[in-house]
């Protein structure tokens, strides 16, 4: 745990010997807000971009309590555990009816979903789950309007730590409002709706915003509580796709942070349609963004060369580092396009991406990246430091491609 998180958690957990009386006096007094709130505040969650895997980009529809156990077991025996991935995230398709009370329950595919979690929590890993605030999911099933408070303390019950919440079905609420503006107002009170359920239930629950960037939502996701908010529609499993919604993340940096960050949608890396290069921009691309790393491929059929995609410590080091500041677009000269993240040590991330299918000559100047004299370059795809530069680094880079460097 970084020293940050390690002094939060501590701070909860002296706030946890002090009597709840005299604590909600104090509260009251200092004018802080309830003890509620601050327990479950998302203070301490998402501190760095959440990890971990996610059922919809493979799984799709095809997803049950089996197959969520078999992605745990593989999360840990892969390694991917012990590099950082900690979520395990259930996507839309697993709600069943309510009961005779409006609690939501789950249909047959996840016979016992306490028990599921139990399971997950065992590992050492951490469960997730998805809702939405229409009365329907975007795969037609059961949503959370009109039943948010039955819901979070149903997640909370079954021990449930993310939720990602999904517009769709609220858009059909959302397009008999009189106006575009009562229509986005509507949104935002339904997002509030849910955090302050969840927050009322005392349990730390990362809260997921999934409303593919409509309304600006980097600008209001924080105060409705997101912990992250979708800046994008879906990714699919193609460069062309990949490419677009990654690059297109350029100016949005400073909407993220420690406990809020902007989330250009899952990994699509193992999934099979793209080439290795094209997976390692991929990874590059979502480090210097300072983006979730959900993976969304089978973790029980990863080849090595997945494996080492994924868990590469240096890339993933950039994507967690403490600072929590996202990169951004330095240049763009054609094809090729310079990204740069700062980082808590002083150093930058830079990623040389060519976004050509053909192979491209680029030229790296670490002045004009606000570096002066002598620099220090690791490439840390190939592992390699390459040593002190005085002057412009020139490099090929691969079709669709990046060569990703750490220069201090
Ligand atoms: C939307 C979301 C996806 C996924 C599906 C599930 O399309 O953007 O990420 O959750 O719904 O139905």
């Amino acid at each position: 745990m970084g020293f940050i998180g390690k002094r939060i958690s501590e701070s909860v957990m002296s706030i946890d010997r002090i009597p709840r009386t005299y604590l909600a006096l104090i509260f009251l007094l200092l004018g802080i807000g309830s003890w509620q709130q601050l327990h479950a505040q998302g203070a301490s969650v998402a501190l760095t971009p959440p990890m971990g895997w996610n059922s919809w980009n493979h799984f799709n529809h095809n997803i049950d309590d089996k197959t969520v156990r078999a992605q745990a077991d593989a999360m840990v025996s892969s390694g991917m555990r012990d590099a950082g991935y900690t979520y395990i995230n259930i996507d839309d398709t697993w709600e069943g009816e309510r009961d005779a009370q409006g609690y939501i329950q789950s249909n047959s595919k996840f016979p016992d979903m306490k028990a599921l979690a139990d399971y997950v929590h065992s590992k050492g890993l951490k469960l997730g789950i998805y809702s939405s605030p229409g009365d329907k999911t975007c795969a037609g099933y059961e949503g959370s309007l009109g039943h948010e408070k039955q819901d979070a303390e149903t997640y909370a019950r079954w021990g449930i730590d993310y939720l990602k919440y999904d517009l769709c079905g609220l858009r059909t609420e959302m397009k008999r409002a009189p106006t575009p503006e009562a229509a986005h107002q509507m949104m935002i009170d339904a997002y509030v709706k849910m955090r302050d359920a969840l927050r009322a239930t005392g349990r730390p629950i990362v809260y997921s915003l999934c409303e593919y960037g409509e309304g600006s939502v980097w600008k209001w996701g924080t105060d409705v509580g997101g912990n992250l908010w979708r800046t994008t529609g879906d990714i699919t499993d193609r460069y062309s796709r990949m490419a677009e919604i990654g690059f297109a993340q350029a100016g949005l940096a400073r909407f993220a942070g420690p406990g809020h960050w902007n989330d250009p949608d899952m990994l699509e890396v193992g999934n099979g349609g793209m080439n290795a290069e094209e997976y390692r921009t991929h990874m590059s691309l979502w480090a210097i963004l300072a983006a979730p790393l959900l993976a969304g491929n089978d973790l029980t059929t990863m080849t090595p060369e997945t494996i080492a995609l994924l868990t590469n410590r240096e890339v993933i080091a950039v994507d967690q580092d403490k600072l929590g500041k996202q990169g951004d677009r330095a240049s763009e000269e054609g094809p090729i396009e310079i990204w740069v993240r700062p980082l808590a040590d002083g150093s930058k991330a830079v990623g040389v991406f060519n976004r050509l299918d053909t192979p491209l000559s680029a030229t790296v100047d670490f002045r004009q990246l606000g570096f002066d004299g002598a620099v220090q370059v690791r490439d840390i795809w190939q592992g390699k430091d390459l040593g002190a530069m005085m002057g412009p680094y020139t490099v090929t880079v691969q079709p669709h491609g990046v060569v990703l460097l750490r220069v201090k």
